[in-house]
């Protein structure tokens, strides 16, 4: 009788709570083990981490600051400490702070980079670092997978949220540099949702009016964006490219930022 395959890992930051959190879950349903990361919301973290493991088994919380380079770069190696293993990275966290030309600044630039850039190219580097020792040991299917949670308005840009607006663009590029240089260890597969949840500077009623606002009649739920990174995970022909999960909003032109709107 042959032994059941190995459980297979997957790294979700910022899923303690909100989009994060139904990525998590989402996974975690499909049979993935999910490394749950955080910042600063730790008693949510844990509540994931306890919905996951009825799922899947196991799941575990990690925090780490991501503008603090030591310890995204130590990351995957507590992931690794804890399940033996890991398999693919989803890119969540993100940092969303105001600015514009006006109040741009290098301090709100490098903010943005550190977390929405850097961190997902450490922590893809980290993957395929680990994939490769997992290769050389004789695994044959040392193969893994990131998905790097980008944002429809690249697509469709407005003055509002600069240094938000460059992190995420340049994670775009880097999500076609890194299908090129991590290949064929490593896919790497951008998912870019439209207005999906809303914030405490939109009321409710405001956030259904612009959720509606899209050639579909509806933008993005929670559950249609955390399909879309299941599916970017499980396909062996995707690399490089990005799936835009926003009921079309990205075709349509925005003047601000939807939450100024
Ligand atoms: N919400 C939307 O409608 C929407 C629309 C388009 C794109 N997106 C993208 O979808 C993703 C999820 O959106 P969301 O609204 O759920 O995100 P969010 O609530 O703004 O942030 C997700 C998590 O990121 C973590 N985080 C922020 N800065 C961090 C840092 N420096 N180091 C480590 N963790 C940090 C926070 O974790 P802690 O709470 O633990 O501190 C936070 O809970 C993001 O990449 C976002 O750009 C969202």
């Amino acid at each position: 009788m042959s032994s059941p395959a190995r459980p297979r890992t997957v790294l979700v930051t910022g899923s303690a709570r909100r989009l994060g959190r139904d990525m998590a879950l989402a996974l975690a349903r499909a049979g993935w083990q999910v490394a749950v990361h955080y910042r600063d919301s730790h008693e949510e973290a844990l509540q994931t981490v306890a919905a996951c493991a009825q799922l899947s088994g196991d799941s575990a919380a990690f925090d780490a600051d991501f503008f603090d380079e030591e310890s995204v770069r130590a990351l995957v190696p507590r992931v690794i400490a804890h399940f033996g293993h890991v398999d693919a990275v989803v890119n969540n966290a993100s940092l969303f702070e105001h600015d514009d030309v006006q109040s741009f600044s290098y301090v709100a630039l490098e903010a943005h980079l550190r977390s929405n850039t850097g961190a997902p190219i450490l922590l893809a580097q980290a993957l395929h670092a680990h994939l490769n020792e997992r290769a050389a040991a004789g695994e044959e299917l040392a193969h893994g997978a990131v998905v790097n949670v980008l944002d429809q308005k690249l697509w469709n840009q407005n003055p509002d949220f600069l240094s938000y607006t460059l992190s995420k663009a340049a994670l775009e590029a880097a999500n076609t540099v890194l299908a090129l240089a991590l290949a064929p260890r490593v896919r790497v597969v951008g998912v870019a949702p439209g207005l999906t949840l809303t914030s405490h500077m939109l009321s409710q009623e405001r956030f259904e009016q612009l959720h509606a606002m899209s050639p579909l009649g509806r933008s993005s739920s929670s559950e249609d964006v955390a399909a879309a990174v299941c599916f970017a995970l499980e396909n062996r022909a995707m690399t490089g490219t990005t799936l835009l999960v926003d009921g079309g909003q990205h075709l349509q032109r925005f003047e601000r930022d939807f939450s100024m709107m």
